[in-house]
């Protein structure tokens, strides 16, 4: 791929996705896209360039999106967010607290929201609850996914043999082992399509938690920092923000408060009334 379409292939895919490509991934990208090409019979990066402009479905555009970040994902990836998500949920029940609203935005294939779910009911088991849990992912692909909720037996591995039997049902197809998610966790989540580069959401807060974990990293500064702030719109105060263990926020946004690795609460509001005090804002 010539510098000229590089550039124009990379422009395309930051305007439509935030995904911001360093020079470098020339090679990356051409790889990435001949994959597609070769799928469409199509001869020339250019003449696919033009087919994604064209293609008024959109579908093209995610696999494109898709060919360029990856979806990997899994059950209890970097599980230490549950373990605090599930402290926080009982906490805020026993002061009274009863809904419950939570924001899972880089679903990929469902694996993140539905731990979420198990993580909620194990929680919130009282059942006088109203939960829920919003997943979206700029990918309609692995939005199927979710909605489809069945995953191979050996994905559902880091899920707990008591917790499985509990929120999966088991089946074989074709000789695979399958595992099912129960209706119990399907009703607690919400599937919808958002492309994280397109702020102002279509959402009103207040929301206590969202998880936003390994896609910052696809992002420059400018469009985290959009995202950040819609985050602290959405989020009360003193709710929290789990990334990417490879993510940080350093020196992105004051509002948000290091609690520990990849975990931040939104203190904007206690700050702001600090300074309206006349108190030093730190
Ligand atoms: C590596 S996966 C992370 C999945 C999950 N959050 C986790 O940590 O296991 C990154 C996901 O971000 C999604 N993504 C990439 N760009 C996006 C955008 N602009 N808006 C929304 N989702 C995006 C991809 O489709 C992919 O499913």
């Amino acid at each position: 791929m010539d510098a000229r379409t590089f550039s124009q292939f990379r422009e395309f895919i930051y305007q439509k996705s935030g995904i911001s490509l360093r020079a470098g991934k020339e090679s990356l990208v051409s790889a990435r896209m001949a994959k597609r090409m070769r799928a469409l019979n199509i001869d020339t990066y250019k003449e696919y360039l033009n087919y994604v402009r064209a293609d008024a479905t959109g579908e093209e555009l995610v696999q494109m999106i898709d060919a360029i970040s990856t979806n990997v994902t899994s059950f209890y990836r970097e599980s230490q967010h549950f373990e605090v998500l599930g402290s926080l949920l009982s906490k805020w029940y026993d002061g009274g607290q009863r809904r419950f609203r939570i924001w899972c935005a880089a679903a990929s294939s469902g694996e993140e929201p539905y731990t979420l779910a198990i993580t909620v009911r194990e929680a919130l088991a009282a059942g006088d609850v109203n939960a829920r849990i919003l997943a979206t992912d700029i990918s309609t692909r692995v939005l199927k996914k979710c909605l489809v909720g069945v995953y191979d037996d050996e994905k559902v591995a880091p899920v707990a043999p008591s917790l499985r039997d509990r929120y999966f049902t088991m089946k074989c197809e074709e000789g695979r082992r399958l595992c099912e998610v129960k209706p119990t966790l399907r009703q607690l989540l919400l599937f919808r399509r958002l492309n994280l580069s397109e702020t102002p959401f279509p959402m009103k807060g207040p929301l206590d938690v969202i998880f936003c974990r390994n896609v910052m990293i696809y992002f420059d500064k400018v469009v985290r920092a959009r995202l950040l702030a819609e985050f602290r719109r959405l989020l009360k105060p003193g709710g929290y923000l789990m990334v990417g263990h490879a993510e940080s926020l350093t020196g992105m946004m004051s509002t948000f408060q290091s609690v520990q690795a990849s975990v931040y609460v939104n203190v904007g509001h206690r700050k702001r009334h600090r300074a309206l005090n006349g108190e030093c804002e730190r």
